[in-house]
């Protein structure tokens, strides 16, 4: 019997069906997704007008020098993994340390690569102080004070910031769907606003960004995530704050299924709408339940990228993607999201001894295919 797998939409588990899937079997065991050319991602992601990417971190750029060199020759933009989190800038309440970051935007100068800012919003990444530091007395000056500093500290070497990451959560019990953090009990809804506002004020020139996840497929959650962000962004416009772009985590799990072109499109351009531009800010794609055989496996994963790719390249606001990671070598998946059976996970464009993998083919053609900017 063929064995392929459909998922649950509920669960979001794969489930074994024998619905036959193109993207999920090949019998021939060959590479279902090629590409031509020795083009690289960023160039051939820049022929279009779009910038290509990664996330990765100052360890591993310092360390791993077979690392760095395919770094430098795939990427157009570098964003911090950690670095420009709360949890790496302030080892104490009164103490800022930014010799990785810098490090980091100085890599990135020097390679003529763009630098994102990540992130100066967030309910995670936080230093073990922090919740026994921030009260209703100090939140406002703590936010105020790490907001300006940083944003001032990396003016004319970050191109864009995610100024707010991850602020809406569908079942957190909130009839606005707000993600109940800290600065939302203590500064209340308008802490998102504030943010942005402080920030232009630091650095004017920077594009300022609301990052989100959950965008991507075609579940509730997803359709709430989108509604919500959708009348923030409305609502953020409509008062004239300074915010310049959505980014879309792009986080992608599941299966081809879960992919509503029509729903993600008229997403895309109800914020395009609005003036903004759209990156797509961490992506990569969870493996976890997918067959073990490497091709197979391999195969599969490409079809989420080609899939996802397909539709959102689509759209002229979107000007730049980052994969969240280049190799399979170094992914947070690893940890977050780790396969039952032990092996390793393969959610990126290269294996992990830096060879282009399906995923590379599959994202080199969707910038191939897609219209220029
Ligand atoms: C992750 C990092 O990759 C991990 O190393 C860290 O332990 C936790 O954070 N959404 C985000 C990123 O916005 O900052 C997260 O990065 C992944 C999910």
């Amino acid at each position: 019997m063929r064995l392929v797998w459909q998922v649950s939409v509920q669960s979001q588990l794969l489930i074994p069906s024998a619905r036959a899937n193109k993207f999920w079997h090949s019998p021939s065991r060959e590479k279902i997704f090629s590409s031509s050319g020795e083009a690289s991602l960023k160039q051939r992601a820049a022929a279009k007008g779009i910038t290509y990417g990664a996330a990765t971190n100052a360890f591993t750029l310092k360390t791993k020098p077979d690392f760095t060199a395919k770094f430098i020759q795939e990427c157009g933009v570098l964003v911090p993994e950690m670095e420009l989190k709360w949890e790496s800038l302030r080892p104490s309440p009164d103490k800022f340390f930014f010799d990785d970051g810098d490090w980091l935007a100085e890599f990135a100068r020097t390679n003529n690569m763009r630098f994102r800012g990540h992130t100066l919003v967030w309910n995670q990444g936080l230093p073990k102080w922090f919740k026994e530091t921030i009260n209703p007395q100090n939140a406002e000056n703590f936010f105020l004070e790490h907001i300006k500093t940083v944003t001032k500290h990396y003016a004319g070497k970050v191109n864009s910031w995610d100024v707010v990451n991850e602020a809406i959560a569908p079942y957190e019990g909130r009839k606005d769907y707000l993600r109940k953090t800290a600065w939302l009990e203590f500064l209340g809804s308008d802490y998102i606003e504030l943010a942005f506002r402080t920030a232009a004020e630091a650095d004017p020139k920077a594009l300022l960004v609301y990052n989100e996840g959950f965008l991507e497929h075609d579940l509730r959650s997803h359709d709430i995530t989108r509604e919500t962000t959708l009348k923030l962004l409305q609502n953020l416009k409509s008062k004239g704050v300074p915010i310049g772009a959505l980014g879309i985590q792009g986080h992608l799990t599941g299966h081809v299924d879960l992919y509503n072109s029509q729903k993600l499109r008229s997403f895309l351009s109800d914020v395009a709408n609005l003036g903004l531009k759209i990156i797509i800010t961490e992506m990569d794609v969870r493996d976890q339940e997918l067959p073990l055989d490497t091709n197979i496996r391999d195969g599969i994963v490409a079809s989420y990228y080609e899939k996802f790719l397909s539709i959102v390249l689509d759209e002229k606001a979107v000007i730049e993607v980052s994969t969240w990671g280049l190799s399979d070598k170094s992914t947070w998946l690893t940890s977050f999201a780790g396969r039952p059976d032990g092996m390793p996970v393969r959610p990126l464009p290269l294996d992990e001894n830096l060879q282009p993998k399906q995923a590379w083919n599959a994202i080199a053609k969707a910038f191939d295919s897609a219209p220029t900017r």
